[in-house]
């Protein structure tokens, strides 16, 4: 039996005339999320603190009608919450395990969402033509394999956004010749303020110049 998360007053804040479209995907996931076994069972009663309000906190990042992809969405986080905090997005799933792309399809119908397309694939699968302005992603994958699956998808002067825990800053370090290799524009771990804490984002910037490269010189693991 899964219970459903009461919604905290916070709701309203973070997702304005939309927390009800909030309430009813946290219900999705503490119900059909955990049956399905997309979420554990002990996520469900801290799904606002730990997830919708974490994933949220990124909004403050992203411009107006910005086109956005998520890689590794799972049951989608961020890229769900983003879409239903921000109608203006226009947002692209992306998620390789079939299971969790029914899921994902479903919600968006559900929720009637017409701002998000789901694509079953692996983020170093997608074309080259494929361009947006930001990559988001959260608990998927070390930085240098972030790197190289985000950094082709974005449009010249675009920014990756991970979400990280606490070792946001010691990735950064240990990635310094993956950066350097990707010629990026910039990198830095930035704490943004979110509902019951703070989120930690690696934040990448693409250089403007493709000309000046954003390719990294060897080493590429595309
Ligand atoms: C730990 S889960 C995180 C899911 C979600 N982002 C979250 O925070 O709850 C990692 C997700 O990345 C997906 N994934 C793994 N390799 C991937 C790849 N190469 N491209 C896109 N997604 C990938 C997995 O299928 C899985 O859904």
């Amino acid at each position: 039996m899964t219970s459903r998360p009461p919604v905290p007053d916070e709701a309203r804040e973070v997702f304005g005339e939309r927390w009800q479209l909030a309430a009813s995907y946290a219900d999705l996931l503490a119900t059909e999320g955990v049956t399905r076994g997309l979420i554990g069972p002990r996520e469900a009663p801290r799904l606002w603190e730990r997830h919708l309000f974490n994933c949220a906190a990124l909004v403050e990042l992203l411009a107006q009608d910005a086109e956005v992809c998520d890689i590794g969405s799972g049951a989608g986080l961020p890229g769900l919450v983003l879409a239903i905090a921000r109608p203006d997005l226009r947002l692209t799933l992306v998620e390789p395990l079939l299971r969790r792309t029914t899921f994902l399809r479903e919600a968006v119908e559900r929720l009637a969402l017409t701002n998000v397309t789901v694509v079953r694939d692996r983020a170093e699968n997608l074309p080259s033509s494929f361009g947006c302005d930001v990559v988001t992603s959260r608990a998927v994958a070390p930085l240098p394999k972030l790197l190289s699956w985000s950094l082709p998808l974005l449009r010249p002067g675009g920014s990756m956004l991970a979400l990280k825990g606490t070792s946001a800053a010691d990735e950064l370090a240990s990635a310094r010749n993956d950066l350097a290799r990707w010629r990026v524009a910039s990198a830095e771990a930035r704490e943004i303020p979110a509902i019951g804490g703070r989120a930690t984002v690696i934040v990448v910037k693409k250089r403007e110049s493709t000309r000046l490269g954003w390719a990294p010189t060897k080493g590429r693991s595309r």
